[in-house]
């Protein structure tokens, strides 16, 4: 399990010398400190917002009674009633767009083709998804998420896009066991943006049905936070592991894994993995 960084999370929202100086007032000595000061109470804004984060995390973890997909769920639910362009980590319509963008033509260019079928795990409100509908032909994209509250949003950018014609699938699923899917129907699933929020038996899960459900030579591309260095999460909302365990995990279900360093020359913070099912993959009872 990677470690948990959450008491290190000022690191991550970029604490200064300064503020660390500081660091024997209580929070709200700095907050008297910094009321007259507008680039002090600036600084003072990714610590309030990380505690605000910490506390409703750990409000929603204890209702989740150890359950990742519940807890998840309800970060989603609380994120998609603030913003939910924000909820799938892009608070402006901009770049919203252009994350979309990113994953559409890069998938385009690595092998999709209007006729093949597609499964989106964790679609959120279709950013890249709508693309995708566009795209395939009618009733070839399927995107399941665990959050009904960004599967409804994903309805209404379905709408605005006026794609009601192409007929997608849009599933809310409560694990990652593609139960309700067919075997050997896909060509390629994608997951963007979803892992890097997973736990590892979240992620063991998914890659030990993904076979089941793409067709031989059909292939898994997902993105996940990279490190070099100790796998560890924060909140266990954010999740960074190393490219090996995630190679690793998918050879352990019979998948052929390779990092797609051609990705890591585009303007996004994740890593890509390409996990494909070999040709020659036998199945249980074939
Ligand atoms: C950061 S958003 C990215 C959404 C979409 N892939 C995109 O790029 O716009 C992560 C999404 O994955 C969903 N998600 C998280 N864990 C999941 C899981 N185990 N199974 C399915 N969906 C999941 C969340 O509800 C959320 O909609």
């Amino acid at each position: 399990m990677p470690h948990d960084v959450t008491s290190h999370g000022a690191s991550h929202t970029g604490t200064s010398a300064g503020s660390r100086a500081r660091s024997g007032l209580s929070a709200l000595e700095r907050l008297r400190d910094a009321l007259p000061r507008p680039a002090r109470l600036a600084r003072l804004a990714p610590h309030a917002r990380h505690a605000r984060r910490m506390l409703r995390d750990w409000w929603l973890r204890r209702g989740a009674h150890g359950d990742h997909i519940a807890f998840y769920r309800g970060v989603m639910r609380s994120d998609v009633a603030r913003d939910p362009n924000a909820a799938v980590g892009t608070p402006t319509q901009e770049r919203w767009e252009a994350v979309g963008e990113l994953q559409f033509s890069y998938l385009r260019s690595h092998g999709l083709q209007p006729a093949h079928r597609l499964l989106e795990i964790g679609c959120g409100n279709l950013r890249a998804g709508w693309r995708f509908i566009d795209y395939l032909a009618p009733g070839h994209y399927h995107g399941l998420d665990i959050s009904p509250d960004i599967l409804l949003a994903a309805q209404r950018v379905l709408a605005s896009r006026g794609l009601q014609e192409k007929l997608p699938h849009l599933t809310l699923v409560d694990d990652m066991r593609l139960d309700h899917l067919p075997d050997g129907h896909f060509d390629m699933a994608h997951a963007h943006s979803v892992f890097s929020h997973s736990p590892p038996q979240v992620i063991e899960e998914c890659l030990s049905h993904i076979p089941r459900v793409l067709k031989p030579g059909g292939f898994f591309d997902f993105t996940y936070n990279r490190t070099d260095g100790e796998e560890h999460h924060v909140l266990h909302e954010d999740f960074y592991y190393r490219p090996a365990t995630l190679i690793a995990l998918a050879q352990a279900q019979g998948l052929l894994a390779a990092t797609m360093d051609d990705w890591d020359e585009l303007p996004h913070r994740q890593s890509k993995i390409r996990a494909t099912l070999p040709r020659a993959y036998v199945r249980d009872g074939e």
